[in-house]
């Protein structure tokens, strides 16, 4: 069985390095990764290879940035000759990113099977780029793998036949689960005992300069009282540079270029508590039982918030400072790490890959 994985944008890395792993001790099984190259950067694509022990790629499409319908266009191009070349007998996707939508398309329309690792999310807010992909990927795909239960009833309702959903867990807790014991042995290098984590990238934060500036100011005054560590996403650093904001002048906000996996994992598991946009990071949050204040209207993963650490605050920074307050006095929502979390979703996915 010839199986072709693509990945393409750093929150794919995460997700396809435990798949791969699964499905290597599987007898009959020919893998071939693809690389868009959505990513290129070192620090967002080349040292998450490395610590996360992926294969380098057999294929690199080299695409590299664009608007949303170049890029998804140059993979498609691209990626078609690699299938055609290679004719795998399933194809599977990773998350949500352009990567995941561009190939979906193409194998479809060349009638090859396509597996959606984290399928069925659903944010209900198409102003999301990533929900658009998610929706179409979904359509497409003929097995599907949940990661939470409410996955599974997003997909049911859009009329996917359940034959094709297995709920099988969170892969990219496998990883986590895997690699938490050598964040733990990282020195703390100069880390203040208590901080806040920040990441921020997503366009509906950073992208209207009216809108950052505000973020920016309420992060100043949280930054007054706690420092903040905030690794910047290269997206998020043209808009503050192009905003004027230095890092110099706000003592309390230490910038950062992008960590690497084992680092940013390390500073999770000890902050005080995270500030984030990004989706992968309320996942972690949750399974860490660090708190979680997420900058967004809504979320593709509620069970963080049903049953995580997860709190969103919008855009209201009033709330995000209050709740933190909450926080830095002690305030603890109560948790628990939702099912199949467990480390053993990428096995699942094997077995029913190769069963
Ligand atoms: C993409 C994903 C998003 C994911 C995020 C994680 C889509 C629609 N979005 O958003 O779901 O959460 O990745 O990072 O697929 N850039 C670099 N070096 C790089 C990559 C990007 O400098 O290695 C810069 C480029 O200037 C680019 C910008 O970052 O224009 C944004 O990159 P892009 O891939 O378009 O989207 P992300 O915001 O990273």
């Amino acid at each position: 069985m010839r199986l072709l994985h693509v990945v393409g944008a750093r929150p794919n890395f995460m997700k396809v390095s435990p798949v791969w792993r699964a499905l290597s001790t599987r007898n009959g099984v020919e893998q071939v990764l693809v690389h868009t190259g959505q990513h290129y950067d070192v620090n967002m694509s080349g040292v998450f290879f490395q610590q996360l022990s992926i294969p380098a790629p057999d294929v690199n499409l080299g695409v590299g940035s664009g608007s949303h319908a170049q890029q998804t266009a140059e993979i498609m191009a691209s990626f078609e000759k690699v299938v055609v070349g290679c004719r795998p007998d399933l194809v599977l996707v990773y998350g949500d990113v352009n990567s995941t939508v561009a190939a979906a398309l193409v194998c479809s329309k060349l009638q090859i099977r396509v597996a959606h690792v984290e399928a069925g999310l659903r944010a209900f807010d198409r102003t999301m780029p990533e929900e658009i992909n998610r929706v179409v990927t979904d359509q497409l795909s003929d097995l599907l793998f949940t990661p939470s239960a409410d996955a599974n009833a997003n997909l049911e309702r859009e009329g996917i036949a359940s034959g094709k959903i297995h709920f099988v867990g969170n892969v990219m807790i496998d990883t986590l689960i895997n690699l938490l014991p050598q964040a733990e042995r990282l020195p703390a290098n100069g880390v203040p005992r208590h901080y806040i984590l920040l990441t921020l990238h997503r366009p509906s934060n950073v992208d209207d300069a009216s809108t950052l500036r505000e973020l920016l100011e309420a992060l100043v005054a949280i930054g007054n009282r706690v420092p903040i560590i905030f690794p910047v996403h290269p997206r998020t650093r043209q808009r503050i540079d192009d905003l004027g904001f230095k890092a110099g002048e706000h003592r309390g906000i230490l910038l950062f270029e992008p960590k690497p996996y084992l680092d940013f994992l390390n500073l999770q598991r000890r902050a005080t508590a995270v500030i984030t946009d990004s989706g992968g990071i309320q996942e972690e949050t949750t399974y860490l039982g660090v708190p979680c204040l997420t900058v967004r209207e809504n979320t593709e993963r509620p069970i963080t918030i049903t049953m995580g650490t997860n709190t969103l605050v919008g855009r209201d920074f009033a709330l995000l400072r209050g709740e933190l307050e909450r926080i830095l006095d002690g305030h603890r929502k109560p948790h628990q790490v939702p099912p199949l979390w467990d480390g053993q979703a990428s096995e699942r996915i094997a077995g029913i890959i190769t069963g």
